[in-house]
């Protein structure tokens, strides 16, 4: 089965998961988009969605979906994204898509986090794919040396932008053993807006696209 029939299948299983008439957080990326899709079929079952993003807020106008601010809602039940990877103990990478700042604020605000991946993105170790970093823009250059001190190899992402108006720093060659410590390491260096390890906030349920099925995960 090819990665796109995969991030397909995953997107359709989480539908079952949606509270009705109630209003729902939504990441960013294509295993999104495919869910934006279904849940266009589904849109009169529920009130509305917050978005974490420019590019998923454009498919939820498309669609005619309401979109909601994070700020005017008392409550939000649950949060549905999926990641670049995961490990065993559902910690994350996430900012592919240069969305992790509000990704994380959104994720971080919902009673529940529903995470849909396929099983190309489930690791031992995180760290292949390259560590996303949202900075502010005069901060970049002193940032990179902060990081070139704990290992890495960075480079910023050419011609992106954030919908925060920041940058994307790429890190490469670092082997998260430690996801926890090392968030906390570089959300502490100045200009740092938000790292890509999402190791505090994690899903209370992983769903994992197979060959053959659909692995579901609660967290205990
Ligand atoms: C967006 O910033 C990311 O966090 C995405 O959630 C992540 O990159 C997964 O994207 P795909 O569904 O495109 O693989």
């Amino acid at each position: 089965m090819n990665l796109k029939k995969l991030k397909k299948k995953v997107a359709f299983e989480v539908l079952k998961f949606i509270p009705l008439k109630e209003i729902i957080g939504i990441g960013t990326g294509s295993t999104i988009s495919y869910f934006l899709k279904y849940l266009k079929k589904f849109k009169n079952k529920i009130k509305g969605a917050v978005s974490s993003s420019t590019k998923t807020t454009n498919i939820l106008n498309e669609y005619g979906i309401k979109i909601f601010y994070l700020n005017n809602i008392n409550f939000l039940p649950i949060y549905i994204d999926s990641a670049d990877e995961i490990n065993k103990n559902m910690e994350m990478i996430k900012g592919g898509g240069a969305a992790l700042t509000r990704e994380k604020i959104i994720a971080s605000s919902a009673k529940k986090f529903i995470c849909i991946v396929d099983e190309t993105k489930i690791v031992n170790v995180l760290g292949k794919f390259p560590l996303p970093i949202e900075v502010i823009p005069m901060a970049y250059k002193y940032v990179t040396y902060e990081l070139v001190k704990l290992g890495g190899i960075v480079e910023k992402r050419k011609n992106v932008l954030t919908d925060n108006n920041n940058y994307i720093l790429d890190v490469k060659n670092l082997f998260i053993s430690n996801p926890k410590s090392l968030e906390k390491k570089i959300n502490n260096i100045p200009g740092v807006v938000s790292v890509g390890i999402f190791s505090k906030r994690k899903p209370d349920i992983l769903l994992i696209s197979k060959k053959n099925k659909i692995k579901t995960i609660f967290r205990k």
